[in-house]
């Protein structure tokens, strides 16, 4: 086989790992010491107490080792380093973790060699990417953010969490928090977008999701905070390329989302791989010690993103493996992911006396707690016998639909949609894409890679939506692939993969062949935007259009005279400039999960009225990207009257802002009531009037956004301060009450080099997206 690189080798062992089959065996807490669903309860004195205990019991070599994450199979990174088989290590030494395995049959074999051959019988930590479903696929981060529905997310993220666990999973490696601001980064998808508000509700709620309020319950998992932290700034939107970030937009802006998260309870975080300001993040000591263990006393451990301290030499910041061993461990990083570089270099740091067993010490001691929180010595095994009926549960199948629907973002509807299901106004459709009737691609990149159950493309959603009363026919259009293939690519067993190559006569012709069905039918549903290679770790790119022709197909369709219905599936912003304009109606999908050809067809036939709002400012080309809606006023506010756009070209504003979406419904915003005056340190109280003035039940989402006026600092022209999704029966309304205290009021203040919240004059604003008219003023005074 091919050599693999880093990336690579972290989705081939992800993937093979995945590709296993599963089958029923031993029983879930077979060791006798407690039954199945044993939840352990210790409180955190003699959770130490046995932590320490055990520690005292260890030798280097066995302490090196629960600083390490083995990978599931003998990657060659691994190998070259420490040049044994990583089973050879577990049975030896035992093993913190191991990743990329997820079939419970070998999770059990492997945890038996841990609990049943070491000398002190540690468990492992068996951990995987579980980072929107497992067997039951859920919409993409981003499509859930879209959602404004924390609640939403977290009952997702509770099955997600049940799911992993009966294979035997008990960490995952999410949420994803990094705040994105640049669509050309691939990993925008992954994330919740580019507010640290919103982003910091959406990490709480996954926090929540996966490990419940407390981590140690037998169907939950670990969550771990990533990439911590700086990731989404990369350069230019280039996934790995480094990130040069100041320190109070690390503060206010790229920060919160992790605190959030640590303050929720997650129990670990997973540094990222590029330089910060020059500094890897995975050797970065402000990150590691300063911030994460010193500022916010966080409790629990970090590990490396796979092979980071590895690719510390790489990066040109370590000498040696040796040194980025050293400079790993020391900057404040627990457990190397799979790049077996600790194991290898580690016992020599302390017998040459530059780390000392007291540091080694203080790095194990989280580890073992965290293991003995989640009962791991108790109840090692999964139970696979449970395993079927877990995955199976038809009810996560609706929490699927649900969290599809609630994702959805209706961008523009020109008096379109609903459509009729029952043929009144029309006979026939033609459901035309790339992304039409394809499963893998509504699954996003981690949705795909897992072990993901049965999903409903839209092609099928809508048939099985309108039966016999509409005539549904269907046309692929070109295929889809990217310039430069994946680095995921070259794997065979890597499910994502591009659609096959066509000369430009074969693409040609079925770009024909689905504008000719248009032209045979009362309207078409065109499905198209990024396959999951597209839009994910490695798939960054400089332009958003509608590649391979998607474009021109959509073009000659909607020049056919036939009303189109425009259907994204994508993991970010796209170009729809033209469509934005001649396209009756645009519904955003993202990727939508199993259960997005279903929601899909509920939306555009009114069984779910859309209430998804963008979660990230849409562009108008990726010229002007970064872009973001919380920015600086400027010498020259677009507010201003003589305001003429920064670019001679093109508007540098938003297609559509931050916080939009559209309903069948229309809401009204009024009565806008706020306490005129606090102290600096009381509380400001902000209400106002939700109606429903259409005649659909739906959904709103208010949003509270404020702008402090002067201070030591310039201010964003507005920051998303509050929001509350509220269900309104047409004509009823609904009064929305919001708080706005020290959390919301405070900021880091360049200036100072401190948090403050300072005695200024701010404006306020409620209303349905980032554009919010209803405006107020409130003054906070020493
Ligand atoms: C690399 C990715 O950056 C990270 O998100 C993932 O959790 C690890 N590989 C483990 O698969």
């Amino acid at each position: 086989m091919k050599r693999l690189t880093a990336v690579g080798t972290c989705m081939y062992f992800l993937i093979l790992a995945g590709a296993l089959s599963c089958a029923p065996g031993r029983m879930w807490g077979q060791t006798g010491k407690a039954t199945a669903g044993t939840a352990v309860s210790l409180t955190e004195a003699q959770v130490l107490d046995r932590a320490t205990k055990l520690l005292r019991q260890m030798t280097l070599e066995e302490k090196v080792a629960q600083l390490s994450q083995l990978p599931g199979f003998p990657a060659p990174e691994f190998m070259e380093t420490v040049q044994r088989k990583p089973e050879e290590i577990l049975k030896q030494f035992g093993a913190g973790s191991i990743l990329w395995v997820s079939d419970p049959k070998e999770i059990n074999r492997l945890q038996h060699v841990a609990v049943e051959q070491t000398r002190l019988h540690i468990p492992v930590l068996f951990g995987l990417d579980v980072i929107h479903g497992y067997h039951t696929i859920f919409p993409a981060p981003i499509a859930m953010a879209s959602s404004w529905d924390p609640k939403m997310v977290e009952d997702a993220q509770t099955v997600a969490a049940r799911e992993a666990r009966a294979v035997g999973i008990q960490w995952t490696f999410g949420p994803m928090v990094d705040i994105a601001r640049d669509a050309r980064w691939g990993r925008m998808v992954e994330g919740a977008g580019e507010d640290p508000f919103l982003g910091s509700a959406m990490a709480r709620a996954q926090v929540w999701g996966f490990q419940g309020r407390q981590p140690g319950a037998p169907d939950r998992v670990l969550a771990c905070m990533k990439h911590y932290a700086g990731y989404g700034a990369a350069e230019g939107g280039r996934d790995y390329d480094s990130s040069y970030v100041p320190e109070e937009l690390m503060w206010n802006v790229y920060l919160p989302p992790f605190k959030a998260g640590l303050d929720a309870g997650a129990a670990t975080f997973m540094s990222a791989y590029m330089d910060l300001n020059d500094v890897p993040a995975s050797g970065n000591r402000w990150l590691l010690t300063h911030v994460l263990h010193d500022t916010w006393k966080f409790k629990g451990f970090v590990v490396s993103d796979a092979f980071a301290v590895r690719s510390l030499v790489i990066h040109g910041y370590a000498r040696d493996l040796d040194d980025a061993a050293y400079k790993a461990f020391t900057a404040g990083l627990h457990m190397d992911m799979a790049s077996g570089t600790y194991l290898k270099y580690l016992p020599l740091e302390v017998q040459q006396k530059r780390i000392a067993m007291q540091q080694v010490d203080e790095m194990v001691l989280p580890i073992l707690e965290t293991k003995i929180r989640m009962g791991l010595f108790e109840n090692p095994y999964v139970d696979e016998s449970k395993m079927a009926g877990v995955l199976n549960a038809p009810e996560s199948q609706q929490v699927a639909r649900r969290a599809a629907q609630r994702s959805i973002v209706l961008l523009r509807n020109e008096n379109l949609l609903p459509l009729d299901k029952n043929g009144k106004n029309v006979h026939s459709i033609a459901v035309i894409g790339p992304l039409a009737d394809t499963q893998i691609d509504l699954l996003s990149m981690w949705g795909s890679n897992v072990e993901p159950g049965p999903t409903v493309t839209i092609l099928q959603g809508i048939k099985e939506k309108v039966g016999s009363a509409i005539k549904v026919g269907y046309a692929h259009g070109p295929n889809l692939r990217r310039t430069f293939a994946s680095p995921f690519e070259n794997i065979e067993i890597i499910k994502m993969k591009e659609q096959p190559e066509q000369t430009p006569e074969q693409a040609k012709q079925a770009a024909e062949e689905a504008v000719a069905l248009a032209r045979q039918s009362d309207l078409a549903v065109m499905v198209l935007g990024e396959i999951d290679i597209m839009s994910a770790e490695a798939a960054s790119r400089a332009s958003l259009r509608l590649s391979n022709g998607q474009e021109e197909m959509l073009e000659a369709v909607v020049a056919t005279g036939k009303p189109v219905v425009l259907v994204l599936v994508n993991g970010r912003p796209l170009d729809i400039n033209w469509a934005s304009e001649h396209v009756p109606a645009i519904v955003e999908a993202w990727y939508p999960g199993s259960q997005g050809g279903n929601a899909v067809a509920d939306v555009l036939f009114g069984d779910a009225n859309p209430a998804g709002h963008l979660p990230v400012s849409w562009p108008r080309s990726s010229g002007t990207l970064p872009l973001y809606y919380s920015h600086n006023l400027t010498q020259a506010p677009e507010t201003a009257p003589d305001f003429k756009s920064r670019y001679w070209d093109i508007a540098s504003t938003p297609l559509y802002p931050f916080g939009y979406g559209l309903s069948y419904t229309t809401f009204g915003f009024d009565n806008l009531k706020v306490t005129t005056t606090a102290r600096v340190d009381g509380t400001i109280e902000v209400s106002a009037d939700v109606t429903n003035t259409g005649s659909l039940a739906g959904d709103a989402v208010a949003q509270l956004y404020i702008h402090q006026r002067a201070g030591t600092a310039s201010r964003p022209v507005r920051q998303l301060k509050g929001f509350e999704r509220v269900a309104l029966e047409p004509g009823a309304k609904q009064t929305v009450h919001f708080k706005l205290g020290k959390d919301e009021l405070e900021f880091w203040s360049p200036s100072l080099k401190t948090w403050v919240v300072e005695p200024e004059q701010f404006d306020v604003w409620v209303g349905g997206d980032s554009k919010a008219a209803l405006h107020a003023e409130f003054s906070l005074t020493e």
